[in-house]
C-alpha cells in the first residue's frame, strides 16, 4: 500500500500506544461531551486512545472533541468522526428496501450525496453505509437496511451509494462527501432461520454468485472501508476470517481501504469459541486484516501483549494504522480537521427529494376495480390507523439525526390533496376499538386502513419469528369487508409481511414500507393519483411462513412442480409461489409489450421490445431482463436478474425499449471467485415481473465473441 511521506514520517515517530489509539474507535452518547456519559471518551481522546468516534452528533460537540484531539495530544493526529447515516442523515429517506423497491440508480446516488452533504456539514466523515446484504428471509429485522433478494440488484444499489457518498472522483476532501463502508461482508442476510447474529452456513458457491459480489462492486466503485459481519461463517467468524477479508478481498480484489470492526465483534470471538480471551481475539482480527476495532477494546489494552507473544507483527500493526492515517488524509483531516459547514437541514430541496423517494418506493400490490386512485369528490373517506407512533415509525431503523417533528404525516396531507373530500381519521390500536370503528364505518365511502411494523419491530436484534398482520389487524380488516366498504390497506413495514386473508379481502393493497419525512405527502401523491404508483417489489413477498426463504431465482429440480403429479416439488398445504413475486407492483395504468427481439450490435447483444401505453393515463413502467443459462454443466436458476430500465409513457405512446448485453452479463461464477462466461444456449426473458406469464422471451445460442448463432422467439 502507498503512503504518503506525512504518514510515513507519522507512523516513524508513533508510540506504539499513539498506533493503537488510531486503531481504536469509540462510541460517544448524544451531543454533548460535557456529559457524565462521555466522561470516558473525553479522557481516552486526550491521552491519544482513540483515533475515530462514533454516535456523536452535533457540529459543536465534533469541534469539542476534535479540539481536543488537535490540541492535548502529542501529535495532534486529527480524530475520525462516524455514523450511521444509511436513510439519510437529518433529512430521512425511505429504508433502502423500501428505496430499492424505486429500481433507480439515479435516486439510490442523488439521496446518498444528500445525505453526505448533510452529514458532513455537521463534521462526520465517515458513515457505515451502505448496507448491501442480499436477504431472502423477511424474518430478519436487518432486512430492512438492505436492497432485497437480487445480487445484480444489491450490486447496481452498493456502486450508485459508494458513488453518491463519496463522489464518482473519490475526492474525499470535498466538504460534502463522506467516506462510505459496504456492510457487513460475509452473507449476513443468510443467517440461521433469520434470527440475528445466527451463524451462516452456506456452499462456497452461494457466497460467491449471491452474498458476495455487491461487496465486489462496492470495491470496484472505490469504497473507502468495509465492515465485517457479526456472524461466523461455516464456523470461522468474519472478523476473524482471513481468507476472505485479506487472501480474497485485500490481494485478489485489491481492495486498499480500511476494514472497521462491527460494535465489540472483535471480543465476541471469545463468544464465538475461537479465541481464548481479549489477546486471542485482537491478534486474530488483526491478522485476518481487521483495522479498527469499534468498543471491544481488544486493540488498544491487548494487542501489545499479543505483540509481546509473537502473535502478531509489528508490521501487521502499522499496516493498519498506515491504512487508517491514509484515509484520514484522503478525508483531508490533517488540513481540515472539522469538515464543518453552515447548511441548513432538512431545507426544500431535500425535502423534495425526500418526497420523490417516497413516491418511487411505494408499490401498489393490489388495486381491484380500480378503486385508487382516490377521486377528489365523493363520500367520507375514513382513515383507520392501527399504528399509535406512526410518525415516528417514518424514520424507519437507523434514523440518523432524524427528527420525528420533520415528519409530514398522512392525513394532514390526504386532506390538502382532497380539499374537496370529507375525511375523517381515528386510530384505532387495538380490539376495544371496534366498536368505535364500525360506527365510523357506518358512514364512510371508503376505508383507508393502516397497518404493519412499529419502527423498533425493524432494523438490527429485530428477528420476527411471526412477520405477519397481527389478529387483530386483520379482523379490523374482515370488518370493513363485511360492511362491503371498498377497503385499501397501507402496510407500514420494514419487510414484507404475511397478511393471510388481508390477500383476498382488500380491494386495495399497497406496501409503504417506512417512508422517511415526506412520508404522508408522497402517500397522499400516489393514493390520489397526483403521481404514478411506480413501485416495483426489490423481494418476494411470502404467503406463508412456511415458504421462507422464498425467491424468485430458484434453480430447478428434477421434479419440478407438476398439479398431475404427487411425486413433485411442492407443500401439500401451500402453494409454491408468493404472494406477490420480486418486480411485482401495478400502475395505474395498463401496458402492453411485443416484439421482443435480439440482434447483435457493435460487439455486443441488443434486446429490444416494444412498450405501449394501453391505458387511460400517463404511467410509468418497470421492465426487467432476465436471463437463464439453459447449457451448463452446473444448474442455474431459472432466472437471473441482469437489467432494468424504467419508462415513462403517456396515453396511447409506445416505444423501443432496448438492452445491451456484453459478457458480463452472461457470466456466472463457479465455485471460486472466478466469473467464467460460456458460449452456448440461454433465455432471455423480458417483462414486467419474475413471473413467466409476464415475461417475453426467447432462445438464443451465442459464441465467445457474443456472436448469435441461433435465435428461437418463444410465442
Ligand atoms: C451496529 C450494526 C452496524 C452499525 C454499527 C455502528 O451493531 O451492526 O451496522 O454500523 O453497530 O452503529
Amino acid at each position: 500500500m502507498n503512503s504518503s511521506t506525512r504518514i510515513d514520517d507519522l507512523v516513524q515517530c508513533m508510540t506504539l500506544e499513539e498506533k493503537l489509539g488510531q486503531l481504536n474507535m469509540l462510541s460517544a452518547a448524544g451531543d454533548s461531551i460535557r456529559t457524565s456519559e462521555n466522561a470516558a471518551l473525553v479522557d481516552a481522546v486526550r491521552h491519544g486512545q482513540a483515533g475515530s468516534v462514533l454516535n456523536l452528533v452535533g457540529a459543536q460537540a465534533l469541534k469539542d472533541t476534535q479540539d481536543i484531539a488537535l490540541n492535548e495530544t502529542r501529535l495532534g493526529i486529527p480524530l475520525l468522526f462516524c455514523f450511521d447515516v444509511v436513510h439519510g442523515y437529518r433529512t430521512i429517506f425511505p429504508i433502502p428496501l423500501g428505496e430499492a423497491a424505486s429500481f433507480d440508480p439515479d435516486l439510490w446516488k442523488r439521496t446518498a450525496q444528500c445525505a453526505a452533504r448533510e452529514a458532513s456539514a455537521d463534521g462526520i466523515g465517515l458513515t457505515f453505509a451502505p448496507m448491501i446484504d442480499v436477504c431472502r428471509d423477511p424474518r430478519w429485522g436487518r432486512i430492512a437496511e438492505g436492497p432485497g433478494e437480487d445480487q445484480w440488484l444489491a450490486s447496481i444499489f452498493a456502486r450508485a451509494k459508494v458513488e453518491g457518498f463519496q463522489g464518482e472522483d473519490h475526492d474525499l476532501q470535498r466538504a460534502d462527501k463522506l467516506a462510505a463502508t459496504a456492510k457487513h461482508i460475509g452473507a449476513y442476510g443468510a443467517v440461521t432461520a433469520g434470527r440475528d447474529y445466527a451463524s451462516v452456513d452456506i456452499s462456497e458457491h452461494s457466497l460467491h454468485d449471491i452474498y458476495l459480489p455487491p461487496f465486489k462492486a462496492a470495491v470496484e466503485a472505490g469504497v473507502a472501508a468495509i465492515m465485517p459481519a457479526f456472524v461466523d461463517l461455516a464456523g470461522i467468524p468474519i472478523s476473524a476470517h482471513r481468507a476472505l477479508l485479506t487472501a480474497l478481498v485485500r490481494e485478489q480484489w485489491h481492495f486498499d481501504g480500511v476494514y472497521i470492526s462491527d460494535y465489540h465483534a472483535i471480543a465476541e470471538l471469545i463468544n464465538h469459541g475461537i479465541a481464548r480471551d481479549l489477546t486471542h481475539a485482537a491478534a486474530l482480527a488483526l491478522h485476518a486484516g481487521m483495522d479498527i476495532d469499534m468498543m471491544s477494546y481488544a486493540y488498544i489494552n491487548h494487542l501489545p501483549q499479543a505483540l509481546a507473544q509473537g502473535l502478531i507483527s509489528q508490521d501487521e500493526i502499522d499496516q493498519a494504522v498506515r491504512r487508517v492515517l491514509t484515509l484520514k488524509e484522503k478525508l483531508g483531516l490533517f488540513d481540515n480537521p472539522y469538515r464543518l459547514t453552515p447548511h441548513t437541514m432538512p431545507n426544500e430541496e431535500s425535502r423534495a427529494l425526500a418526497r420523490e423517494a417516497a413516491q418511487k418506493s411505494i408499490v401498489l400490490l393490489k388495486n381491484d376495480a380500480n378503486i385508487l386512485p382516490l377521486s377528489p369528490t365523493g363520500g367520507r373517506c375514513l382513515i383507520v390507523n392501527t399504528r399509535e407512533d406512526i410518525t415516528s415509525d417514518a424514520l424507519g431503523s437507523w434514523s440518523g439525526a432524524g427528527e420525528t417533528h420533520d415528519v409530514r404525516d398522512f392525513e394532514t396531507s390526504l386532506r390538502a390533496a382532497l380539499p374537496a373530500r370529507d375525511i375523517r381519521y381515528i386510530t384505532a390500536p387495538d380490539q376495544n376499538h371496534f366498536d368505535a370503528v364500525r360506527k365510523e364505518l357506518n358512514h364512510a365511502a371508503v376505508a383507508l386502513i393502516i397497518v404493519g411494523e412499529k419502527r423498533e419491530q425493524s432494523g438490527e436484534a429485530a428477528s420476527r419469528a411471526h412477520p405477519k398482520l397481527s389478529e387483530y389487524e386483520t379482523a379490523l380488516i374482515k370488518i370493513v369487508r363485511e360492511q362491503n366498504l371498498p377497503c385499501i390497506v397501507m402496510i407500514n413495514s420494514g419487510r414484507p409481511l404475511i397478511i393471510e386473508s388481508a390477500y383476498d379481502d382488500a380491494d386495495a393493497l399497497l406496501a409503504c414500507w417506512f417512508l422517511g419525512i415526506e412520508s404522508g405527502p408522497a402517500l397522499a401523491d400516489v393514493l390520489t393519483g397526483r403521481v404514478d404508483a411506480t413501485g416495483r417489489l426489490p423481494i418476494s413477498w411470502p404467503r406463508a411462513i412456511g415458504q421462507i426463504p422464498i425467491f424468485y431465482g430458484q434453480k430447478p429440480s428434477g421434479r419440478p412442480y407438476n398439479a398431475q403429479d404427487v411425486f413433485t416439488s411442492k407443500y401439500i398445504d401451500e402453494s409454491n409461489q408468493p404472494a406477490f413475486v420480486f418486480g411485482h407492483g401495478l400502475s395505474y395504468t395498463e401496458f402492453s409489450l411485443s416484439d421482443l427481439s435480439c440482434t447483435r450490435h457493435n460487439d455486443r447483444i441488443n434486446v429490444e421490445v416494444r412498450l405501449k401505453n394501453i391505458g387511460a393515463r400517463e404511467g410509468t413502467q418497470t421492465l426487467f431482463l432476465f436471463l437463464h443459462h439453459a447449457s451448463t454443466e452446473r444448474a442455474r436458476p431459472y432466472l437471473q436478474l441482469r437489467d432494468f430500465t424504467k419508462c415513462t409513457l403517456k396515453k396511447d405512446e409506445e416505444q423501443l425499449i432496448s438492452f445491451t448485453l456484453d459478457e458480463h452479463h452472461f457470466a456466472q461464477y463457479d465455485d471460486h471467485d472466478d466469473v467464467i462466461f460460456e458460449s452456448g444456449l440461454y433465455d432471455i426473458y423480458v417483462g414486467t415481473k419474475a413471473d413467466f406469464n409476464h415475461l417475453l422471451s426467447c432462445q438464443i445460442t451465442i459464441d465467445r465473441q457474443l456472436n448469435i448463432l441461433s435465435f428461437t422467439p418463444n410465442t
